[in-house]
Order: C-alpha cells, then structure tokens, then sequence
C-alpha cells in the first residue's frame, strides 16, 4: 500500500485537475459532480458502494477511464462496508457489488475491465488468507488502477504529442480530459501534454447533445488551463473539417475491440465521416484497458438512455414538447476504415489493426 501512496504523490504534479480520489484519512471516495460543470464545482463523498452506483449510472462520473476506477473503489467500499467475518462471505458481498456496479453503464469497457481485474485479486487474496488480507488488498487493487490511469494518460499524452504540430487546430467530440479520467485525460490529454510542451494548440470542440459535454466540460477545463478553445454546433462538423479550420480530429473511446472497431460518444461515425471526406486524420486515443479481446462488433453493447436527455436542456428547461417520441443511443461504432491510428500508452496502432491491435495488448509494457 505504501509503494502505491508513494507513486501517487510523485504524480499530482500531473493533476491540475482532480476529479476524484479516494480519501485515505475518512475512507471516503470522493468526486467531482460533472452535471454541475461549469456553472458549480461540488465535490461528493461516500462510505457506501451503491451511492457510487447511482453516480454512475446519474453521470455525476462519467468517460469511461473514470468510470473503471470509480467503480473499482466501488469494491473497495463494498470490501470495507461488509460485515462478512469469513473469507466466504466477503466474496459473496463483492460479487453482489460487482453485479450492481457492472449494471450501471453498459459501453464502457473499463467498466468491466476494472471490475474483473479487482475481483481477480480478491480471489487470489482469498486462497491465502483472511477477511482482512482481502479488504487490504481490495483497496490496494483499487489505488493502483487509480495511479496507473493517471500514468498510462500522462505516457498517451506523450506518445499522441508527436502528432501535433505547434499552431494546430483540433477537433474533438465529447469530454475525455481530466474529467473523464483519474485526472489527466486521454484525446483531451494529448491537448494538454502538447499545450505544457510548449505548443499553441488549439481545440474546436462540439457541443455533445443531448448531455453537452463538449459545452460543459472541455470549454471548462481548456479553460482552466488556458489552452483556446471554440465551441461548435455538432452538426458544424463537416463544414468546419471542409474549410480547413482544425487540421485533425482527437477523440476518445468507450469501447475498441480487435478489429479497430470502436464505439464512442453518439455522433463520432458522422465526426470520422466528415474527415475521411475532408481529408483529416481521425485518431482514436485511448489506454488499452478500453480494448475488449473480441473479434466480433455485435458484441458492443450500446447504451440507451432516457428521452428526457433529449427533450430537455440537462433535465431542466424543455425544448420540444413534452411528450415527443424519442430515441437517444448514447454511443456509436464507427469503423476501422474510418480510423487512421490508435494512440495508446503503448504507442501509435498503425494498420493493419487486426494484426497490430492485439500485438499492442501483449506489449511486455502492456
Ligand atoms: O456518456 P459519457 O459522457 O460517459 O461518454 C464518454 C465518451 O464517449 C468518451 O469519449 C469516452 O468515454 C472516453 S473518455 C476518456
């Protein structure tokens, strides 16, 4: 646990944001309400697994690096929480927080990911020793999926520098900074890295209908760091590609499986379109723990959230009538073709990615 604390501290230097941690004097997990941004900065705090679930699933958390860690301390607080006295048991109470956990959002594979790889270790702990033994060790698990996203972001930030040239326009959809992540961020962190670099980047972000976070979250946290940004209606996309104001297009991912296919934020298909018609590099920028080892695109479960999200501005103020028919997918897929590379803290995935995909997932760095 120590060793973990320590590679903590060596990396707040790389948190100017700080969506959420947990707080190691309280027990508590702490977050950032992102429905609130930008108008309200209202942190929340938690002893109990199932509030972390309703956070989820109320996209107070949200991007799906921050939702695998959230919900891998969402087990640490189960493991704390449980009054289990034998090992039996206390795998029991897990299993009955990784199914709550698991049925928040279904895209997002760090999700899963995460889930799978804190369980792993809670069996492992508990063919060698006590209720105790597992509690530790659950949290622990928990503190290094926290650490090495913050890590494997700043090495994406990195690596996905490279690609950006001083004085560059680029586009993104979505929110994947510092807000969709431990702290840094993935398509949002390459803005970042090359912005600390020293380069005068500068970022054209969409709105993201229905919940903006484009408009919400990228304008507050470019903002925050005073890199320029400008905000457009999704459906400027194409025109903006085609008059050459942003020279590539950074987005983030839900969900990539071997193939290249992957699903990300509803509308990213058109943003990938839009670029193969004007001629841009579309990147996908992820960590690999987005990767499902899955060969098949039918298997990319996609999201279907409430058409209140449509019919009104963030559940407030209506802007069409109250009982109008709706139908509001929450993410896309878009294809290999459409995809020029991956970034990934294991380097740029070039084609073919069918090959060079699940090379990248048994990286020795991986
Ligand atoms: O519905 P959201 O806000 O969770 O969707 C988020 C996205 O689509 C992001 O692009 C993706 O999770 C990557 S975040 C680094």
């Amino acid at each position: 646990m120590r060793d973990v604390v320590a590679e903590l501290r060596s990396l707040e230097r790389f948190l100017r944001i700080k969506p959420l941690y947990f707080d190691l004097e309280s027990m508590e997990f702490v977050w950032l309400d992102t429905r609130l941004i930008p108008f309200e900065e209202v942190y929340r705090r938690t002893r109990e697994y199932r509030r972390v679930a309703e956070a989820i699933k109320g996209m107070e958390i949200r991007g799906a690096p921050a939702i695998g860690v959230s919900a891998a301390f969402g087990l640490a607080l189960a493991a704390l929480e449980s009054k289990s006295s034998s090992v039996e048991a206390l795998i029991e109470d897990l299993e009955v927080a990784r199914r709550v956990l698991a049925s928040t959002r279904p895209t997002a594979f760090n999700l899963f990911w995460a889930l799978d790889r804190v369980m792993r270790r809670a069996y492992e702990e508990a063919s060698r020793g006590g209720v105790d033994r597992v509690v530790n060790s659950v949290l622990e698990e928990a503190l290094k999926i926290y650490v090495e996203d913050i890590k494997t972001n700043v090495e994406i930030g990195r690596v996905g520098s490279k690609l950006v040239e001083d004085g560059q326009a680029i586009l993104t959809h979505c929110n994947t900074g510092a807000l969709a992540t431990a702290g840094f961020g993935t398509a949002l962190g390459v803005v970042r890295y090359a912005w600390y670099e020293g380069k005068r980047v500068r970022v054209i972000t969409t709105e993201t209908r229905p919940l903006l976070q484009g408009a919400r979250l990228n304008v507050w946290e470019l903002r925050k760091e005073g890199i320029p940004v400008k905000l457009i209606v999704d459906s400027a996309v194409a025109l903006t590609l085609l008059e050459g104001m942003a020279d590539l297009v950074l987005v983030g991912a839900d969900r990539i499986i071997l193939t290249g296919h992957t699903a990300n934020k509803i509308g990213t298909l058109q943003v990938a379109l839009a670029a193969k018609h004007a001629g841009k590099p579309f990147y996908v920028v992820a960590p690999t723990s987005t990767i499902q080892r899955s060969w098949d695109p039918r298997e990319i479960v996609i999201e279907v959230r409430s058409s209140e999200e449509v019919r009104t501005v963030m559940g407030k103020t209506y802007l069409t009538l109250e009982d109008v028919d709706v139908y509001n997918p929450s993410f896309d897929v878009t294809p290999p073709e459409l995809i020029t590379a991956f970034i990934t803290e294991v380097g740029v995935v070039e084609r073919p990615f069918e090959k060079n995909i699940p090379l990248a997932l048994s990286s020795p760095r991986h």
